[in-house]
């Protein structure tokens, strides 16, 4: 299977071992997560000469990648700058992680609407009332809300037209909701419980840095 070799312009030994493991013995339709990894985030991988540029990358497993993400968005914390910096930043490396999504952004409560935050994608709704939408209902259910089919759920607000799935995470902290991460997909069922708990993460650790 050469399909990937034309994405690949200089590889690692480290990342050339886990792309030949992903490879064997899995068809393309298992390989789904991806990630550029160019490593501008990260100065640490700059230095390393030997990775000039790989435009796709392929994990074992949903866990593995998630795993992957936390280690990235430590870097990015690392890195310094205001919420509303890594935020914009938090919102880049979800789109260069997963795969199969055509909007990921964040909300941001604020005089008790969600009000449209750093994000990845076509321009969307720039404010949402708490319980409208798929966003707006996780506010108020202070629970994360997964959509497998956006056609039919009666209170979804359509910004990309494309999208077929979502799922919204609560940016909770105390007795306050700051906000949501909503995530689109053009794929109907594209998020399960294991994305929940890795976007769940995700946001506590996001929290923990800009609060
Ligand atoms: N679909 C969301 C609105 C925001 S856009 O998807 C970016 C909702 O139903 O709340």
């Amino acid at each position: 299977m050469m399909i990937y070799d034309a994405d690949i312009i200089c590889l690692s030994a480290c990342f050339a071992k886990r792309l030949k493991r992903a490879r064997i013995g899995r068809p393309p339709s298992e390989l789904f997560y991806r990630c550029g990894i160019d490593k501008m985030l990260s100065p640490r991988f700059n230095e390393r000469r030997d990775i000039v540029k790989i435009e796709k990358n392929f994990f074992d497993s949903k866990a593995s990648m998630y795993e992957q993400l936390d280690e990235r968005l430590a870097e990015i914390i690392g890195d310094g700058g205001d919420a509303l910096s890594v935020l914009a930043n938090a919102s880049a490396l979800l789109n260069l992680f997963l795969a199969d999504i055509n909007w990921v952004g964040f909300y941001l409560m604020k005089d008790g609407l969600l009000k449209l935050g750093p994000f990845q994608g076509k321009p969307a709704v720039a404010e949402i009332r708490p319980g409208d939408g798929v966003c707006g209902t996780a506010v108020l259910a202070r629970a994360t809300q997964i959509v497998s089919d956006v056609h039919l759920c009666t209170n979804h607000i359509v910004c990309d037209p494309d999208s077929a799935s979502e799922i919204v995470v609560p940016m909770l902290r105390g007795d306050a909701v700051l906000g949501v991460l909503d995530i689109d997909s053009p794929c109907a069922g594209r998020f399960d419980e294991e994305d929940q708990t890795g976007l769940e993460r995700f946001v506590d650790r996001l929290l923990d840095a800009i609060c």
